[in-house]
């Protein structure tokens, strides 16, 4: 049987052509490591990690120099960096109620450190409103899922990051599920910080992300790890330039080289027209789901509000079982359960029970999207 991949908020399936050519490359012509050797492949392969940084600082409108890009092996990484970097015992975070735990987690961990939860409604819809009575004199963060990973909801990022600026709080953005999917702008947002993956819609291989940073917020920003950089190496404190004193260690080359040549595939397709053609797909899913009475939408229908995951209940019935049949008797790859997001199923009404997720990524057709209704339709009647 052909299966139909709709799990793309997990991870993206499958990867445009040249990112595996890529990668092999590196591992079988060049091998050099980067910023520690100055023969001719090494250099080469520092040009890559260059211009992965510069293609991320264009891609995001980023409005400081490609050094303050800085790689990661991941969105969770970047996001622990940031937290647990910034945060220190006294000081107040503002979150969304629609939070992934590679946000919640290493917030709980930090001691001394208050938080509090900005409600969203039962579509997972913040309203910037609702921010300004709940910042205190000690609130110093405010943290935001830019696009939900439970219910496909995307916040209004350029109202809070104006809200941040006024009271001067530092905006860090988890673009984890709109990074390639949707136009996302560091400078109209007035983020001081943003963490993506490589894996999900910027069409890379997992094992490498970036934290993208103002100037001002590293300043104020501790390294997590410390380690040889292959720069001042006279000294054994950690440089005080980036990117270097937030990347100690050798760094995932394999996967920047595939990283890079993604970010190719996603400038030259242009997130706007990806976006159309996704957004065109998620149409046609919700516009089918209204007449399956058996299998109820959680989120927004609103395209304007949205990304392309979506996320299904069938009441009545197991939703993990449902998944199981989706697979088993059409071929369609989704994700059930609670998304590693326990506070976003809350806030729309579906904890414990959990959602079955389709997640559409640029690979997906009309036919798959019609395929997945048949046997959504099937599975929720008998
Ligand atoms: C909203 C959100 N934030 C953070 C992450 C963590 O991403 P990664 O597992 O690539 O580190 C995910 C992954 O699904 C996510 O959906």
């Amino acid at each position: 049987m052909k299966t139909i991949y709709l799990d793309n908020a997990a991870t993206s399936f499958p990867k445009p052509a040249g990112v595996s050519d890529r990668m092999k490359t590196y591992m079988d012509s060049v091998g050099a490591t980067i910023n520690r050797s100055v023969y001719g492949s090494a250099q080469d392969a520092g040009m890559v990690a260059l211009q992965l940084r510069e293609r991320l600082a264009r891609l995001f409108h980023f409005p400081e120099s490609p050094t303050h890009v800085i790689l990661t092996s991941g969105a969770t990484a970047g996001l622990n960096l940031a937290i647990k970097g910034f945060l220190r015992p006294g000081d107040h975070c503002l979150v969304s109620d629609m939070e992934h735990n590679a946000v919640m987690r290493p917030l709980v961990q930090l001691e001394g450190v208050a938080f509090d939860r900005i409600p969203c409604d039962r579509e997972g819809c913040l309203d910037p409103a609702d921010i300004p009575p709940l910042i205190r004199p000690n609130t110093r963060l405010l943290i935001l899922a830019h696009g939900s990973n439970v219910c496909g909801t995307v916040q209004d990022a350029e109202a809070v990051g104006t809200i941040c600026a006024q009271h001067g709080i530092a905006f860090l953005l988890d673009a984890a599920q709109t990074a390639g999917h949707y136009p996302v702008d560091f400078a109209k947002y007035h983020l001081s910080a943003m963490s993506v993956p490589g894996h999900k819609g910027l069409l890379g291989p997992s094992g490498i992300g970036a934290l993208l940073m103002t100037d001002a917020f590293a300043s104020q920003l501790t390294p997590l790890l410390a380690g040889g950089t292959g720069s001042a190496s006279d000294s054994e404190l950690l440089p005080s330039f980036l990117p270097d004193r937030f990347e100690s260690g050798t760094p995932n080359i394999p996967g920047i080289y595939g990283l890079e040549a993604a970010l190719r595939f996603v400038e030259e397709s242009r997130v706007e027209l990806l976006r159309v053609h996704e957004m065109k797909l998620c149409w046609q899913f919700l516009d089918g789901l209204r007449d399956i009475p058996g299998a109820v939408l959680c989120g927004t229908e609103d395209l304007k509000r949205r990304c392309g995951v979506l996320s299904v209940d069938f009441p009545g019935r197991d939703n993990a079982e449902c998944a199981y049949r989706l697979e088993a008797e059409f071929g369609i790859l989704t994700r059930c359960g609670l998304h590693c997001a326990p506070a976003a199923h809350k806030t729309l009404g579906t904890f414990p029970r959990g959602t079955v997720r389709f997640s559409l990524g640029f690979a997906n057709t009309e036919a798959e999207v019609a395929a997945a209704l048949a046997a959504i339709r099937t599975v929720s009647e008998a």
